[in-house]
């Protein structure tokens, strides 16, 4: 635990039509309306975007989107810009996932494009960032991050840098159940906080780093814990919206 503030966000992935999305919003705000200890962010698809700004419209949720293309409009079929977003009253954006990484082959050089267009246009980008079992079996987990880290934070002022969140998310923990032990996070947000404090000097202090992989409401409370650990990025079981609210009730401890 820091006193850094802290964040839990939900990547719903790809997930929920616009009438799921519009029941999720209306329960989850009944549920966690008034807790402002902690900032809540919900990254949902693009088609659900609209539905949720209007639900969420100055409630203590905030919204993002889970990828966006780095320029600001022209001939990119398919993509979606920085804009559009904070159109949409969206004020974070998912980075670099590993599955955007993997499946649709970005490259820390995309990767690198899209986190200080993000910036430019206003968005908070969480930089996704994470080893593969194989990497983590080799005893190259943190050579693997710090690579990541430093491609893909290249030429950022320090203003500019303390907008930036980071997500560790190992990838063998995604979706597996398998969740990094809460020392092994910890040495690894540890690890990625050393890196950008090469980058940056002390804005490295203020940088909120997340942890994601097979987070539940059963060992949450344990890895907020943890000094260099300030939320989680959860998938699965950012899903439900009463679950997700007691989630969110344990990470404040
Ligand atoms: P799970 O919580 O389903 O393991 O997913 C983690 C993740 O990829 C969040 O971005």
């Amino acid at each position: 635990m820091s006193n850094r503030r802290q964040i839990i966000a939900g990547n719903w992935k790809m997930h929920k039509d616009n009438g799921e999305a519009r029941d999720y919003a209306a329960k989850f705000l009944e549920l966690v309306g008034e807790i402002t200890e902690l900032d809540m962010v919900i990254c949902a698809p693009f088609t659900a975007l609209s539905v949720l700004k209007d639900e969420l419209e100055e409630s203590v949720v905030h919204l993002g989107a889970q990828n966006m293309f780095w320029t600001g409009e022209g001939a990119y079929t398919g993509e979606i810009s920085p804009r559009m977003l904070t159109d949409m009253a969206c004020t974070y954006v998912i980075i670099g996932h590993s599955e955007r990484r993997e499946i649709l082959h970005e490259t820390d050089e995309m990767i690198a494009k899209k986190v200080k267009a993000a910036l430019n246009a206003g968005l908070k980008p969480i930089l996704c960032v994470g080893e593969n079992l194989n990497q983590r079996e080799d005893g190259r987990a943190l050579a693997t991050v710090r690579g990541q880290v430093e491609r893909d934070l290249p030429d950022l002022s320090p203003e500019e840098l303390r907008r930036v969140v980071i997500a560790y998310e190992p990838i063998w923990a995604i979706g597996t159940g398998r969740t990094a032990s809460s020392a092994d996070a910890q040495e690894m947000c540890a690890g990625i906080r050393s890196t950008v404090a090469g980058i940056a000097g002390v804005v490295a202090e203020e940088i909120p780093i997340l942890y994601g992989g097979s987070v539940k409401e059963g060992n949450i409370q344990e890895l907020m814990a943890e000094t260099d650990i300030d939320g989680a990025l959860v998938g699965g079981a950012s899903l439900d919206a009463e679950g997700f609210a007691r989630l969110v009730r344990n990470a404040l401890g």
